[in-house]
């Protein structure tokens, strides 16, 4: 059985992170979306009301599973005696960091595998700081995210 964490900031989630859930759950016996916090970002959402948006689009599959990831991730893939970190890649712009950071949590987690999943190319590029500039400007987010995220985004940013 491989367990496979699907670690992001899902500040909030949006399609391209949906579309790689459904890959991942075709592949692994169980995927585990952590939500975490990037050093890098303020996030917009609480950790809860992230949580709420992930567990909402993610009904209907029985196989994936959401949590919270307050700490180092590969201490969290180790806990949940995960084999595999899920990791998606839209563009040639996500590799630099995406590398980094693949090779960072094999020189700590010694046997844990980070698998890269591309998105449809209809999805490649949503991004959720493109998705949160554009629904604070008033623009459209419905063919970006699920329409209880579009909500959730209109009452937090106008
Ligand atoms: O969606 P993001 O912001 O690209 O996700 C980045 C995330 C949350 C996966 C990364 O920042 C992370 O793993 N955070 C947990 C803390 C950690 O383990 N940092 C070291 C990563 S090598």
């Amino acid at each position: 059985m491989t367990i496979a964490v699907y670690p992001g900031s899902f500040d909030p989630i949006h399609n391209g992170h949906i579309d790689v859930i459904g890959r991942a759950a075709r592949i692994f016996d169980r995927v585990i979306v952590a939500i975490a916090n990037n050093d890098a970002k303020t996030p917009c959402f609480s950790f809860e009301e992230r949580r709420f948006m992930v567990e909402e689009a993610l009904q209907g599959y029985f196989n994936v599973e959401t949590d919270i990831l307050d700490g180092l991730l590969i201490d969290y893939v180790h806990k949940r005696n995960a084999g595999v970190i899920v990791r998606g890649l839209r563009a040639v712009s996500d590799f630099e960091y995406e590398f980094q950071m693949a090779l960072m949590n094999r020189r700590l987690g010694g046997e844990i595998e980070t698998f890269f999943l591309v998105p449809s190319e209809a999805h490649t590029f949503i991004s959720s700081r493109l998705v949160k500039e554009v629904a604070r400007l008033g623009g459209e987010v419905a063919s970006f995210v699920p329409s209880h995220v579009k909500k959730e985004l209109i009452r937090k940013l106008l």
